[in-house]
């Protein structure tokens, strides 16, 4: 609040403060920055969230078959694309409000695992519903895809409409990278949330709290 209103004395004045400058002042919960913003916390868990039901949906690919099966790959890219809209989202927000910095008890190590991993998950949450689309794209069957039954996601450029064979050639190259990418994610699931669990009741640290605005300190 004191932000808020140090912010519109800024405006009252006149001074040089741009709205970049502005919304990054009312935007921080305290001077010290010791944890996510709100927007941010909202962004992560939405996230996590749809990324982990895209995936849960993938799984019921084989066993589904005719308009059940169709429908189920409708949904996963819905969810997809869902996921790169609010990755985009999150990266441009990070860029004004930039993440709080490591907690100072953390070890060398543990700091630098910790960002490969958040590096490693923003590449996940785009190359996911990238490759997804280059897919779909690519494929000379031509499916169309409409996302929660009411957005035309239009095909990507470039790799739609080409010759049956290298179209063909592409939708596959597309297929195992958006399933190699698949095994890394869940390798950065088991990793990210066993950090988690460990820093919460191991550590006993404010790491999960940071992201967890209601959790009490362990
Ligand atoms: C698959 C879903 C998830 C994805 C893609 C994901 C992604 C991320 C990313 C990219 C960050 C870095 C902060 C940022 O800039 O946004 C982060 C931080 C964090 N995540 Fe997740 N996350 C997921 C699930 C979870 C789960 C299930 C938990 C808890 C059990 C969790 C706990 C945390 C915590 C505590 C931080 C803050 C770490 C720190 O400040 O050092 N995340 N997550
Ligand atoms: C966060 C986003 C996404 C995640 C985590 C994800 C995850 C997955 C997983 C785990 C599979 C099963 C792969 C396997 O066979 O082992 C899969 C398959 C598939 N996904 Fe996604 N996906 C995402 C986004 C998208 C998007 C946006 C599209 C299309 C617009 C898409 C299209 C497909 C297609 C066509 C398949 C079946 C082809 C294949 O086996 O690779 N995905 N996805």
């Amino acid at each position: 609040m004191r932000h808020m209103e140090q912010g519109l004395v800024w405006v009252l004045w006149l001074e040089p403060m741009s709205p970049l400058e502005f919304s990054r002042d009312i935007s921080m919960t305290d001077k010290t920055q010791d944890r996510y913003t709100l927007v941010a916390i909202v962004l992560h868990w939405l996230i996590a969230l749809v990324l982990i039901s895209a995936i849960a949906v993938a799984w019921q690919f084989d066993d589904a078959k005719g308009l059940a099966k169709f429908q189920l790959f409708q949904l996963h890219k819905s969810l997809g694309i869902t996921v790169l809209v609010l990755s985009l989202a999150r990266l441009g927000w990070r860029l004004i409000n930039p993440a709080p910095a490591a907690l100072a008890s953390l070890k060398p190590w543990e700091k630098v695992l910790s960002k490969a991993v958040h590096v490693g998950f923003y590449v996940i949450m785009l190359g996911m519903p990238l490759t997804g689309w280059l897919v779909v794209s690519a494929s000379p069957k031509n499916i169309p895809t409409l996302l929660y039954g009411i957005i035309d996601l239009p095909y990507l450029p470039f790799v739609h409409g080409l010759a049956q064979e290298q179209a063909h050639n592409l939708q596959e190259l597309f297929e195992e990278v958006h399933e190699a990418m698949g095994k890394v994610t869940y390798a950065l699931i088991v990793l990210h949330v066993g950090a988690a669990l460990k820093h919460q009741f191991i550590d006993r640290d404010s790491v999960l709290s940071r992201m967890v605005p209601f959790l009490k300190k362990a």
